[in-house]
C-alpha cells in the first residue's frame, strides 16, 4: 500500500494579532501564494478572531483552527472553548498540548489525550505538541520524553485507527521554539523517524509528523526534505506573510 502524507503547514499566531493586522497579513499571504500550487495550509489565530478569519479565508484553500480546546463537550467550565464550537466556527484544526499551555496552564499528557478525542469527535484535525525541554535534551531524555507524552494519546487511539490518521503529531523541542535555534537535520530525523515506529506500531501509518521550533523561510527547505518531515508547526515566521509563503512553497516541492 502506498502511503500519501500530504504536507501540512500550520501557523501557530499565539497571542498575537489586532482586527487590522490580522486583515493585513492574510491579505499580504493570500496575494504571495496566488498561482502557486500549494500544500495543505491552516492557520490559528487567537479565538476572538476565529469569526474574522474565517470569513478571509473562506472560499480560499487555506483552513483555520484554534490554539486549544477544552476536553469536556460543554458545561460549568468558565473560560474555556469545546470543540463543538470550534466546528460553529468551521475551524479544520485544532493544536493540542502546546508546549506553552503544558507550561503555563500546566496541562498533563492525560488531558492532551483527552483534548484530542473531544478534537477528533467533532471533526476537528487535532495537531498534538510533544517535545522535551533543554534540560531533557541535554541529559540525553528526548526520546524517554516523547515516549511518555505520546502513551496516553496512543492508549486513546488504539482501536480508533481510522480517526487516528486525522490526527497531526508535531514535534517541538521546546529549546527551539521562538529561540532562532533548531536541531541538526540528523536530529530532527532522527526524533521523527523515532515517532514514526512509534505511529506505525500502533496502526497510525497515515499520521502526519510536523516539525515546529524556529523554522523559517531559510531553512524550511533542508528541514522538509527529511524523509520523516510532513510539513511544519511554525510560529513567529507565520506572523510575516512572506517568510510564511516561502515556508509553504518549501514543503510543496516535497509533496509526493
Ligand atoms: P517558533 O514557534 O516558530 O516561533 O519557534 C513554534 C511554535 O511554538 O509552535
Amino acid at each position: 500500500m502506498t502511503v500519501v502524507r500530504t504536507p501540512l503547514v500550520v501557523g501557530n499566531w499565539k497571542m498575537n494579532g489586532a482586527f487590522e493586522t490580522n486583515r493585513a497579513l492574510i491579505e499580504a499571504l493570500l496575494a504571495a501564494l496566488a498561482q502557486q500550487s500549494l500544500p495543505e495550509i491552516g492557520v490559528c489565530p487567537p479565538f476572538p478572531y476565529l469569526p474574522q478569519i474565517a470569513a478571509l479565508l473562506a472560499e480560499t484553500p487555506i483552513g483555520w483552527g484554534a490554539q486549544t480546546v477544552s476536553e469536556h463537550r460543554a458545561g460549568a467550565y468558565t473560560g474555556q472553548v469545546s470543540a463543538p464550537m470550534l466546528r460553529d466556527l468551521g475551524c479544520r484544526y485544532v493544536i493540542v498540548g502546546h508546549s506553552e499551555r503544558r507550561q503555563y496552564c500546566g496541562e498533563t499528557d492525560a488531558q492532551v489525550a483527552a483534548q484530542t478525542m473531544a478534537g477528533l469527535d467533532s471533526g476537528l484535525v487535532p495537531i498534538v505538541c510533544v517535545g522535551e525541554s533543554a534540560e531533557q535534551e541535554a541529559s540525553g531524555q528526548t526520546l524517554a520524553v516523547i515516549d511518555r507524552q505520546l502513551a496516553p494519546l496512543l492508549l486513546t487511539l488504539a482501536g480508533v485507527a481510522d480517526e487516528g490518521a486525522s490526527v497531526v503529531i508535531a514535534y517541538e523541542p521546546v529549546w527551539a521554539i521562538g529561540t532562532g535555534k533548531t536541531p541538526t537535520p540528523e536530529g530532527v530525523q532522527a526524533v521523527h523517524a523515532h515517532i514514526r515506529q512509534r505511529l506505525v506500531a500502533a496502526g497510525l501509518v497515515q499520521t502526519r509528523i510536523l516539525y515546529g521550533g524556529s523554522v523559517k523561510g531559510s531553512n524550511a527547505a533542508i528541514l522538509f526534505a527529511l524523509p520523516d518531515v510532513d510539513g511544519g508547526l511554525i510560529g513567529g515566521a507565520a506572523l510575516d506573510a512572506q517568510d510564511f509563503s516561502t515556508i509553504c512553497t518549501a514543503a510543496m516541492m516535497h509533496a509526493v
